[in-house]
């Protein structure tokens, strides 16, 4: 298979296993880049290699293992491959930041992601104007992802993506496909330097409509992908109809970009919740 000539958004892999990203690559004929998050990496056996025996996986183990994973996925991927940073609710900007410089220095194509915080977006700003690429990630308003396409005026096209979180969404019975409709909408006759990526996929049909909506980036899990190549690698146009079912849809909100990033509302439940659970799976290696 190769690349469906009307395709126009980019396709990520959602993980942290090489030999996936080889295999998906097999599969599809192409990968445009890969995503992976501390849960998700945590899952790769390089990571419980420390912990073998009596004694405890220490951080430097598990930067070690994370450093490998993305090395040895970053040439295989042409755009770019998502490295989160370490953050939990106490983290501060600077922290994230010293962790992002590191973490940019391991591949030639990182995208640095960080949590939309006060503290997140403190650092995206810093990182951003220093030349790096990053993707903010944990995005469930509009508000959120307006605050990050004005903290990050200085960017350049494709430097920043901005992941709003499907499937966590679709979980409390809020139509998480609606709310990625209003982001593309909202950024659609912007200056491009914040490009929507699709994230916290479940189901084909999230994919297919990510596609329709013209989404830049759609980054799935494996099984997704594999649902997709099986069908063909289909990509509908505009006139896709996706069914919500029960869902709640999320009403379009006009926001002024050109606003000063911190007059937006940052806070969401999801998002601190995420950050806990992010935090969570990589501190439990630890113990
Ligand atoms: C990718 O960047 C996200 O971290 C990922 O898609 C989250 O997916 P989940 O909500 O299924 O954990």
């Amino acid at each position: 298979m190769k690349r469906p000539d009307n395709l126009t958004t980019k396709i990520f892999l959602d993980g942290g296993d090489p030999n996936e990203t080889r295999e998906i690559i097999a599969l599809l004929g192409f990968l445009d880049g890969q995503t992976t998050n501390p849960s998700l990496v945590a899952k790769n056996p390089l990571f419980q290699e420390c912990s073998n025996g009596d004694t405890a996986c220490t951080d430097d183990d598990l930067w070690r293992a994370y450093k490998e994973i993305v090395t040895e996925i970053s040439p295989l991927v042409p755009e770019s491959v998502s490295i989160e940073v370490y953050a939990d609710k106490d983290t501060k900007a600077e922290s994230m930041i010293e962790k992002g410089l590191e973490l940019n220095t391991w591949i030639p194509n990182a995208h640095i992601k960080l949590p939309i915080t006060t503290e997140g977006l403190k650092a995206a700003s810093a990182l951003t104007e220093q030349g790096l690429k990053v993707n903010m990630t944990l995005c469930f308003t509009q508000d959120q992802a307006a605050a990050v396409y004005a903290a990050t005026k200085t960017a350049n096209p494709g430097d920043v993506y901005l992941s709003p979180f499907v499937g966590r969404l679709d979980d409390r019975n809020e139509d998480g496909m609606s709310y990625v409709k209003n982001v593309v909408k909202m950024f659609k006759d912007s200056d491009h330097h914040v490009s929507p990526l699709v994230a916290s996929v479940r189901s084909l049909e999230h994919f297919m409509y990510s596609l329709s909506l013209g989404a830049d980036i759609v980054t799935a899990p494996g099984s997704i992908l594999r649902e997709w190549a099986e069908a063909g690698m289909p990509v509908p146009d505009s006139s896709y109809e996706y069914d919500a079912g029960e869902l709640v849809a999320f009403d379009y909100q006009e926001k002024n970009l050109e606003e000063d990033w911190q007059n937006f509302d940052l806070s969401h439940e999801l998002t601190d919740k995420g950050i806990e659970r992010f935090a969570a799976d990589w501190n439990n290696l630890l113990k």
